[in-house]
């Protein structure tokens, strides 16, 4: 990595997706055929960590394995992806997993049990040390809430700016918000907050909470604001998706490297959505992601 490659730290979650592909989700009692299977690396966390990396950032990543093989891979795919591995810990039991099935659209339902992703209640001694001096500190909810808590309020005091995906949604503390920066919910994740399904009503709600917002909306782009400013809107790139799993991932994970390298909120919602749209053409969570090389081909195209 290059020099002038800014530092993102991620502390987050990290699964093993065990994805079924099938036409139709099946309802309650039902059983389907599927399509296919593939067992993917993947959690919140540690897409954004690839996708950052991907971006072409000096990644670092902080979360937990468990002892078993997925615990083995899932570190070996970070440690391939280029990615500082020393704040990973690997705890006794099992690591994360994520059971997600895609349907014929692309679009997915997923069910995770965080296993050692559960197990982290908190900065560790040496995080500081791991997360001091990055560009950005990214976070989900994947992780229990007083780590990600203890976290945010860690990236606070050593100035690194925090970013939030509240994902899965849940009630957000107000001791959680106060260290947030940014947050990057989607559509459904700022409703479940603001209780507002219009996506700018929902965005001026959220700058009441945080300074800055970032609202992804699938097909329909998405609407950065901050405070005191006016919405900015980009669309999407049309593409034809065969899997949306990690897509809000990847579009995090570049606008932090983007803006990390001084390019404005409108330049970076480009390059994520040109990020986005790579990786929802393409099947699994990190397995998707492109790389720098290819988002800058399909911009300058
Ligand atoms: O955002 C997609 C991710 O959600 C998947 O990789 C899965 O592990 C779940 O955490």
């Amino acid at each position: 990595m290059s020099a002038a490659a800014p530092r993102v730290a991620v502390f987050g979650s990290v699964n093993m997706d065990l994805v079924a592909y099938v036409e139709q989700v099946p309802a309650s009692g039902e059983t389907v055929t599927g399509t296919a299977f593939r067992q993917v690396p993947g959690g919140k966390g540690a897409n954004q960590a690839v996708a950052a990396a991907r971006a072409g950032a000096d990644v670092a990543f902080l979360g937990a394995v468990g002892e078993d093989s997925f615990g083995e891979d899932l570190r070996a795919n970070l440690v391939g992806s280029g990615i500082d591995v020393s704040g990973l810990r690997t705890v006794p039991g099992a690591s994360g997993v994520a059971h997600i099935v895609v349907d014929g659209g692309g679009g997915n339902s997923i069910i995770v049990v965080p296993g050692a992703n559960g197990e982290v209640t908190g900065v560790a001694a040496g995080d500081p040390g791991i997360i001091g001096g990055s560009a950005a500190l990214l976070l989900q909810l994947e992780l229990p809430v007083e780590a990600v808590v203890s976290a945010a309020r860690t990236g606070r005091e050593l100035g690194v700016p925090v970013y939030l995906t509240p994902a899965p949604a849940r009630e957000l503390p107000a001791e959680l918000l106060e260290s947030v920066d940014v947050l990057v919910p989607n559509q459904h994740e700022a409703a479940a907050i603001t209780g507002r399904a219009e996506p700018r009503e929902a965005l001026a709600a959220l700058l009441e909470l945080v300074p800055e917002v970032l609202l992804t909306l699938g097909e329909d782009g998405s609407l950065h604001g901050r405070r005191g400013g006016e919405p900015l809107h980009v669309p999407a790139r049309r593409v034809e998706a065969v899997d949306t799993t990690a897509a809000g991932d990847v579009f995090c994970g570049s606008f932090a490297v983007a803006r990390a390298e001084g390019r404005t909120p409108e330049e970076a919602m480009r390059f994520a959505a040109a990020a986005a749209a790579l990786s929802v053409q393409r099947h699994g969570a990190s397995s998707s992601m492109a790389s720098r090389d290819e988002v800058e081909a399909l911009l300058g195209g």
